[in-house]
This record gives C-alpha cells, sequence and structure tokens, in this order.
C-alpha cells in the first residue's frame, strides 16, 4: 500500500497529543471521547479526529479511544520506540543542559560523546559522558552509530559545522544555533529558537495592553 503523506502541520501536532496521553495514562484514565480531548486540550474535536484518520484513525468512534494504545501508537509514529544515538557539539551552558535532561528523562536519546573547542573541557564530564576535541567529530561518527547531532554552538560557526556533518551519516541535526541550516534532504534538520516564543509571549503581553 502506498504510504500517504502526512502534513507537516499534522506531525508538528502529535508530541502534544503524546503529552497528554501520557498524562492520561499515568492518571489511570482507560478511555477517553474526541469530546473529552478537545475540552482538555483546548482543540476541536473535528480537528482531533482529523488528525487522528490521517493514521487510520485508532479507535471507535463514540466508545472513544484507549488511551494507552493511542499513546503507544502515537509514540511509535513519531519513532518513540526506537533507540537513538546522539552526541553534542558544544559542550557550553545550553549543551550541558540539554545532555543533562535527557539523561535524566531515561528516553531513547542516548548521548555517547560530547565535543568542543575548547581544551579546558576536555578532562571534563558531563553526566558520565566524555567532552573530546571537535577535531575528533568526525572519525567518531565514522567509527560509531550517530542518529542525531546536537548543535549548541554559536552562529557563526555553526553553518560550517553543519557542512561538514552533512558530508557523514549522520542521520539529523537539531539545532540550536541562532540560525536556520538548511541541508541537503538526507539529513534532517529541526532548528528550535526558544525566543520564538518567549516573543510570542511579548506580543500577547503587549496586545492585552499590560506592558
Ligand atoms: P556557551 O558559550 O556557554 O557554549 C558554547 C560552546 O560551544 C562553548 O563551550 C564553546 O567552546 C563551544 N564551541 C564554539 N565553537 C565551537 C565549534 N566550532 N565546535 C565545537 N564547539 C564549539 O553558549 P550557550 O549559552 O551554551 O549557547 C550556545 C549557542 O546556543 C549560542 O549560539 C546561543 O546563542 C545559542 N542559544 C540558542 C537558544 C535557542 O533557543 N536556540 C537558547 C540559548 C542559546
Amino acid at each position: 500500500m502506498e504510504e500517504k503523506e502526512i502534513s507537516q502541520a499534522v506531525i508538528s501536532r502529535l508530541p502534544r497529543y503524546y503529552r497528554y496521553l501520557r498524562d492520561l495514562k499515568d492518571a489511570g484514565k482507560e478511555r477517553i471521547s474526541s469530546q473529552e480531548l478537545s475540552r482538555i486540550m483546548k482543540v476541536t474535536a473535528s480537528q482531533i479526529r482529523q488528525d487522528f484518520n490521517n493514521f487510520g484513525g485508532f479507535g471507535q468512534q463514540g466508545y472513544g479511544y484507549n488511551t494507552k494504545y493511542l499513546y503507544e501508537e502515537i509514540g511509535k509514529i513519531l519513532g518513540l520506540d526506537q533507540q537513538y544515538n546522539m552526541v553534542l557539539v558544544g559542550a557550553g551552558n545550553l549543551g550541558q543542559a540539554i545532555v543533562k535532561y535527557l539523561i535524566s528523562r531515561q528516553s531513547g536519546f542516548h548521548f555517547t560523546c560530547a565535543f568542543d573547542i575548547d581544551p579546558h573541557l576536555y578532562d571534563q564530564t558531563i553526566a558520565g559522558i566524555p567532552i573530546r576535541p571537535v577535531e575528533d567529530l568526525k572519525s567518531y561518527i565514522d567509527e560509531n552509530d550517530v542518529d542525531i547531532v546536537v548543535l549548541t554552538i554559536p552562529k557563526s560557526e555553526a553553518r560550517r559545522s553543519a557542512q561538514m556533518l552533512a558530508d557523514t551519516k549522520v542521520k539529523a541535526i537539531w539545532n540550536f544555533a541562532h540560525v536556520d541550516l538548511e541541508l541537503p534532504p538526507h539529513i534532517q534538520v529541526e532548528n528550535v529558537h526558544l525566543q520564538d516564543s518567549l516573543m510570542k509571549l511579548s506580543y500577547n503581553i503587549s496586545k492585552s495592553g499590560n506592558s
């Protein structure tokens, strides 16, 4: 059967469904209707049904969805049933915080090594993960399975590093440098800008007349 192309808009809503369903499942909720999920998530029930129909619907209308099943299926669609080997490039404040956070979550995102240009860091570890010279990065990737590189280096360095990574077998870059990276399609890129969300917040403050 030919696989249906799912829009990025639908995909970007899946993590939120996943989070809510995890909480509902953990709270012991066994079934949930699209109306109830709609009330909790403040999304229309028809949006929820439309989104889920992209993946075959997941459950009986009227009777509601099985929360645990839906949570697990959305997890599989998001690829969260797999393990990913990750390395960090840029072991500064942000990079260290990301590594520590993901390690504490004990998720399928598994850090194996960090790289930096600063020699002062080479005798240090981040939550047990060694920090090595960035010159070793390419050979490390050649010799080890690395799925995702987390890029937390200055903007001025990011494009060059990303170009180098595009010539390796790395599958994806999770980019935090303040530049939107555009790379060949064989390497996935997710550009993250926390400030976009903060600017949205500041817009809403000024619009509400509270500023
Ligand atoms: P930081 O200065 O604490 O850490 C940066 C690290 O990158 C340093 O350890 C430095 O030695 C290393 N580095 C520099 N060039 C390198 C290279 N070519 N290869 C490997 N390592 C290299 O800075 P911080 O606060 O951790 O921020 C890192 C980057 O992330 C900055 O560009 C910052 O603007 C950006 N940032 C982005 C956010 C976002 O939402 N996207 C949020 C916060 C920071």
